[in-house]
């Protein structure tokens, strides 16, 4: 039986806007920032190489199931999964999913418009030329005085939190189409700017190497945590299993391809990454830095770049902005479920509980803030040590494990709970696909996550 609903919340124009929301919310700090400091701390191409089959046998069949379950509930996912649950005759607790995705973004955003804030200063230091010539002792002085200091985190904190809500309360629709389609590319050139300056650098190849040659002696002491951290990043960069691409699906036109869309944003998302990798690592060797300086390595490697380069201050301060654009998109795909869930739920208008929504995550974001310097302590991750606190806490819990089992108990719903053929009615693709997916969906999907997460856990 083929459904026909109407989100109250709108929908897109046509389904190449909603392949820029997507994109605008896949692509984010996730690429840019979290991905090459991942690579970093996992030791390289080993790390590129797994998280690739993440998203190919985890990310891109989820991200369809995703989306159908969106488009065919056409609510917040809280309401999409009680509607569907009861449609299919099944529990209602399957709203718990809709739930538990909601605190996700809340976590995620609490810690995501941190370091977006760390962006938006250094718009203005790289326009003030402040890295002119710079060493990396420099880079890392600016970078240290910048988090040591809370109430500046905190100002930038809240710009980027006004920023989303602003955005989010107007809905999701306005300003966003042309904030995505002129500055995303923008974002994609001068990417290849940066790469362009990495290939002059004497140590391209070596970045090359690093990258894109596994060295499996290297994984065979930390596996585990390699393959956590790859399969929570492919989550985590196609902004998966926490509502907000369920969220974007339900806008999404009937007539739309989702396997089309899917593989246009999964291929956008998995470049953008790439790029800004091999921009970097070049840059890291150069230079003689630590690949593993977690969370401060793109703010403490480009800025030496952009303080070479010819006309850098420009070139940097661009970056930057783009950076924080696309930090800005991301931002309020992370908010959106929670507030279209109030909005049907409790009533509010949506002002109102974009407000409410905000607020939350400019509170919960003070603990993020606070771990880089009053309450910073560090623990031992697998052999690895985690120096901020708070902040790795959240990030641990949301990116490792909340978004991979959201998305396998997505993968679960659509797999083995929903008629056959509601799931072939929503994706009108060929067999030969429907039946590949059919299988990945069903089995691989689920039990790979599954079995990182016990294999994380020491169960395995
Ligand atoms: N995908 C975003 C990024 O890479 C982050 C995000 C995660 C957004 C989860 C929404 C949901 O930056």
């Amino acid at each position: 039986m083929s459904v026909k609903r109407t989100s109250i919340h709108g929908q897109w124009s046509s389904h190449w806007v909603f392949i820029l929301a997507v994109t605008g919310s896949a692509v984010g700090l996730g690429n840019i920032w979290r991905f090459p400091y991942m690579v970093g701390e996992s030791g390289g191409g080993a790390f590129v190489l797994l998280y690739v089959i993440c998203v190919l046998l985890m990310g891109i069949p989820i991200m369809m199931a995703e989306i159908l379950l969106g488009r065919r509930g056409r609510q917040s996912p809280v309401n999409t999964m009680r509607v569907l649950a009861e449609e299919e005759g099944l529990s209602r607790h399957w709203q718990l999913l809709g739930l538990m995705g909601m605190i996700a973004g809340f976590l995620i955003l609490s810690y995501y418009s941190v370091i977006a804030g760390w962006t938006l200063a250094y718009i203005f230091r790289t326009g003030a030329g402040v890295f002119e010539g710079a060493s990396a002792d420099t880079t890392i002085k600016i970078f240290n005085e910048l988090v040591s200091d809370p109430e500046k985190l905190l100002a930038w904190h809240t710009v980027f939190i006004v920023m989303c809500t602003v955005v989010v309360s107007r809905g999701v629709k306005s300003g966003l189409e042309q904030a995505v389609c002129y500055l995303m590319p923008a974002l994609f050139a001068l990417l290849l700017i940066m790469v362009g300056y990495a290939m002059s650098t004497d140590k391209f190849v070596e970045g090359l190497v690093y990258l894109f040659v596994p060295d499996f002696e290297k994984l065979a002491g930390n596996f585990r945590e390699v393959f956590l951290n790859a399969s929570g990043h492919a989550f985590f960069s196609l902004s998966l299993g926490m509502g907000a691409i369920m969220i974007y699906g339900s806008y999404l036109p009937d007539r739309a391809s989702i396997f089309g869309t899917t593989m246009i944003i999964a291929t956008a998302d998995t470049v953008v990454a790439l790029l800004a990798s091999i921009a970097i690592f070049p840059i890291v060797f150069t230079y003689g830095l630590e690949p593993a300086s977690g969370p401060s390595l793109i703010f403490i490697t480009l800025p030496i770049a952009f303080g070479q380069m010819p006309g850098g201050a420009f070139f940097g301060t661009l970056f930057f902005f783009l950076v924080m654009i696309a930090a800005w998109t991301s931002g309020i795909s992370l908010l959106e479920p929670a507030v279209t869930w109030l909005v049907e739920n409790k009533g509010l208008t949506r002002i109102k509980a974009t407000t409410v929504s905000g607020l939350v995550v400019w509170l919960l974001g003070i603990c993020t803030i606070l771990s880089f310097n009053h309450w910073a302590f560090s623990f031992n991750f697998f052999g690895l040590t985690k120096e901020n606190g708070l902040f790795d806490i959240f990030d641990i819990i949301t990116a490792n494990f909340m978004l991979p089992i959201g998305g396998m108990l997505m993968a679960i719903f659509v797999g083995w709970r929903m008629a056959r053929q509601s799931s072939r009615d929503e994706l009108k693709v060929n067999e030969k696909i429907y039946r590949i997916w059919w299988f990945t969906i069903r089995y691989i999907a689920p039990a790979g996550v599954l079995l990182i997460c016990l294999q994380a856990v020491g169960v395995l």
